[in-house]
């Protein structure tokens, strides 16, 4: 295992490779959000035109800010707190640990609903493989009694499968950077990009099928409007793991040379052709199937989804095949989150990985159950919707603003540049100056602005 000692004394674990960072970091970006997602919002944006404007957000600010938060972390080599912090002392005179405490913050809060719906795509799956006539006989009823209603405690939908699935998460870190986390990303992604496209290429073969792809790849600009670009900054912000310091960490790990702007590349690569790959499985099913209609997230993806699956020739395989994929991005994500906060209380407190590990996962466990209680009504009150909200629309824009004003203005783009070209020529400097000074806060504040009051 490569390690070495950081300043502090730890020993600090290193990727294996090159490859296998890209593999890892693509795995966190690849989870829900963009599996279920993508797809619905791909379709209420008008198919190939949210498309297009999806594909220039993510090339622009996608990879601008995914290079910002790799090449934070890899200068500082420590976690997302430690890091804003040395380096804002190092050349402002001033701790910039907030904006990582902020990330923290969120990828604490998505890991609470993260380990829950992970859980509920493992009950799928195992009740795919089980007693699939129970969920594909009555899609709804079964999501239903999964998380439970006023009166109904959920035993699977909220203990057992959040157990399983936490327990996962914690096993594979177990494992450590090398042998657990990267191994398992570097066996697992290659995989799910493969099945996907196998996937994506069957369904085109359903009678009306045709009619969904060629709706996701043709681009209407009179339906251009404010919203759908609102809505896309929004998904690649999401999709690409940005805001949560996951990235800062994940950098953090990276040996002082090698090429950080081919890496980004490749991440966002990844992450939007697993989007359009999802796309291309999911509209077309709805298509093909007479009286579905689209919509996006996980009652989507648990009800009408499987309620599609129910009708379509082979929809036994493929539904096993598409919960698979799920439980598998799901995985390689909530494993990027808890290294985030395990790699934060190992530097900044001084526990050990196996006591943070036990110690976050039964929190999670125990936290997130409220989530499943209140999603379901068991527990009435806006708890699980509360939850989202506080992530998606106040903390993570708020931790992605943090460290993208950090980047451009206080750590500077001299010293983020000196540290984006140690390795590599980037051609396209001045562009992403302006895009990490100006374009992003601006499209960040957006996010925010009208996240908030909407
Ligand atoms: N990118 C993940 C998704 O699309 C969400 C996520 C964010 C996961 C940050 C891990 C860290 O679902």
């Amino acid at each position: 295992m490569a390690k070495r000692l950081s300043e502090a004394g730890n020993v600090r674990a290193r990727w294996g490779s090159s490859a296998g960072f890209v593999w890892t970091a693509a795995g966190s970006a690849v989870g829900l959000g963009t599996i279920w997602k993508f797809p619905g919002k791909a379709y209420e944006g008008g198919g190939g035109l949210f498309c297009l404007v999806y594909l220039a957000v993510a090339v622009l600010l996608g990879v601008g800010l995914l290079l910002g938060e790799f090449a934070v972390g890899r200068a500082a080599q420590k976690n997302a707190a430690a890091a804003f912090r040395s380096l804002g002392r190092e050349c402002a005179g001033r701790s910039w640990a907030f904006a990582g405490h902020l990330g923290l913050l969120s990828s604490l809060a998505v890991l609470l609903y993260y380990v829950e719906v992970g859980g509920w795509v493992l009950a799928y799956v195992l009740g795919y493989l089980t007693e699939p006539g129970a969920i594909l006989g009555d899609p709804g009823g079964a999501f239903a009694r999964l998380v439970g209603g006023p009166g109904d405690f959920p035993w699977l939908g909220a203990v057992w499968s959040p157990l399983a699935f936490t327990l996962a998460t914690v096993l594979i870190l177990r494992g450590g950077l090398n042998s657990g986390v990267e191994r398992f990303n570097r066996l697992v992604m290659p995989g799910l990009l493969l099945v996907m496209a196998v996937l994506a290429l069957a369904v085109q073969a359903l009678p009306g099928a045709g009619a969904g792809a060629a709706f996701l790849l043709r681009a209407d600009w009179r339906g251009f409007d404010f919203d759908l670009v609102l809505s896309a900054l929004g998904q690649c912000f999401f999709s690409l793991s940005l805001g949560m310091s996951v990235m800062v960490t994940y950098g953090s790990f990276l040996p002082p040379r090698g090429s950080l702007p081919g890496n980004a590349w490749a991440v966002c690569l990844v992450d939007t052709l697993v989007a359009f790959l999802s796309g291309l499985i999911v509209v077309p099913a709805v298509f093909a199937t007479p009286g579905a209609a689209m919509g996006k997230g996980g009652s989507f993806a648990f009800t009408a989804l499987s309620g599609v699956f129910a009708r379509m020739p082979g929809g036994l395989y493929v539904g096993l095949l598409f919960y698979l994929l799920l439980l598998a991005a799901a995985l390689t994500s909530s494993v990027s989150l808890l290294e985030t906060l395990v790699t934060f209380c190992a530097e900044e407190w001084g526990w050990r990985r196996a006591r943070s590990l036990w110690g976050l996962g039964g929190f999670l466990f125990l936290a997130g159950m409220g989530y499943t209680l209140s999603y379901g009504g068991f527990w009435p009150g806006p708890l699980a919707a509360g939850l989202e909200w506080l992530a998606d629309r106040l903390l993570i824009p708020l931790a992605a603003l943090a460290a993208c004003l950090f980047v451009g203005w206080v750590w500077g783009p001299e010293r983020a540049l000196g540290e984006i070209c140690r390795g590599s020529r980037f051609p396209g400097k001045r562009l992403w100056v302006w895009l990490i000074r100006w374009f992003a806060p601006a499209a960040i504040l957006l996010i925010l602005g009208f996240g908030f009051f909407a």
